[in-house]
């Protein structure tokens, strides 16, 4: 039986669903991931003449010694996320009856900008669309209601987010690399709620991985170990690195589910 058809089946006969995404979930809807230093410097051209890889830029220290080049990088993405349309695949995953939540590495807010439930998603690595002091000066989180526009062409960005509280410079509430500053609260309250969701299961899970590379492995770590704990199925869709699912399909997130919701369909009037 095909790949496909096997999803189809487990999700079928789950009642609930975990739903696990890394940056390859927004591929579909014309985001870049970050594969390895290449990958990164298809996405930022600028950033390779600056010499400059995903962990070089993606680091807190950039925001003391160089706010300008910092909210380059993040007023850059806030603008790209903001304007992006959340591609089919998610309205497939959102019109799903079962008992769903979301696990992601992703700091885009696409999951919530399709419609699924705030309070049941962790974002793991924060959300670009929160901010807090570079300090920071409180454990304040607040919402980035903040217009930043950005020169691409000398990498500077023209408005510098300042922290609501001490005037500083604010950040996104996003865990950087080498990060010790990233204010832990929010992500604390998803991953609580989180785990009384995983508390009340009581029934077949299922969990559904899409687009989590293996540079960052937090997302593939994550879905394998519920896997192993609860004895679920995991389903890995990823064109390049499905290896070590359950069920692998390797295949485009938006193609991926766009068929096993098709299959689900058909499934449904045979019977
Ligand atoms: N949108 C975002 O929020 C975003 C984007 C890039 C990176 N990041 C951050 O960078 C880190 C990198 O982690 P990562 O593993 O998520 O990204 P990654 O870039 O390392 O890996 C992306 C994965 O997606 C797969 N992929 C590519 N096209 C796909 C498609 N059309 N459909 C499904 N899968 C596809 C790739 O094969 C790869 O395995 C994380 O910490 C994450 O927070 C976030
Ligand atoms: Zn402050």
């Amino acid at each position: 039986m095909d790949s496909i058809k096997k999803a189809a089946i487990a999700i079928k006969e789950a009642k609930y669903l975990l739903i696990t995404a890394g940056a390859g979930m927004g591929v579909d809807s014309g985001l870049p991931d970050f594969r390895g230093n290449e990958g990164f410097w298809r996405a930022y051209p600028i950033a390779k003449k600056l010499g400059l890889n995903f962990q070089a830029l993606a680091n807190p220290t950039w925001f003391d010694i160089n706010p300008s080049l910092a909210w380059a990088f993040y007023g850059h993405r806030l603008n790209l996320y903001r304007n992006t349309t959340p591609h089919e695949g998610f309205k497939v995953l959102k019109n799903l009856p079962h008992n769903k939540f979301v696990f992601t590495s992703n700091v885009d807010g696409q999951f919530q900008k399709a419609g699924f439930d705030e309070k049941k998603i962790v974002e793991i690595h924060g959300s670009i669309h929160y901010l807090q002091c570079t300090l920071p000066c409180c454990e304040e989180i607040w919402e980035n209601k903040e217009i930043v526009r950005v020169d691409m062409e000398r990498f500077r960005a023209l408005d510098i987010p300042k922290c609501k509280f001490c005037k500083r410079v604010a950040r996104p509430n996003i865990l950087m690399f080498g990060d010790f500053r990233f204010v832990e609260k929010r992500v604390n309250e998803q991953l609580n709620r989180y785990a009384s969701w995983l508390r009340g299961i009581d029934d077949k899970l299922v969990i559904v991985e899409i687009g989590a590379g293996k540079a960052v492995p937090t997302v593939r770590l994550e879905s394998e170990r519920i896997r192993d704990l609860f004895g679920a199925t995991l389903i890995r869709i990823n064109p390049r690195e499905s290896e070590g699912g359950d069920i692998e399909i390797s295949l485009g997130a938006k193609e991926a589910l766009l068929k096993i919701a098709a299959f689900m369909l058909q499934f449904e009037k045979r019977i």
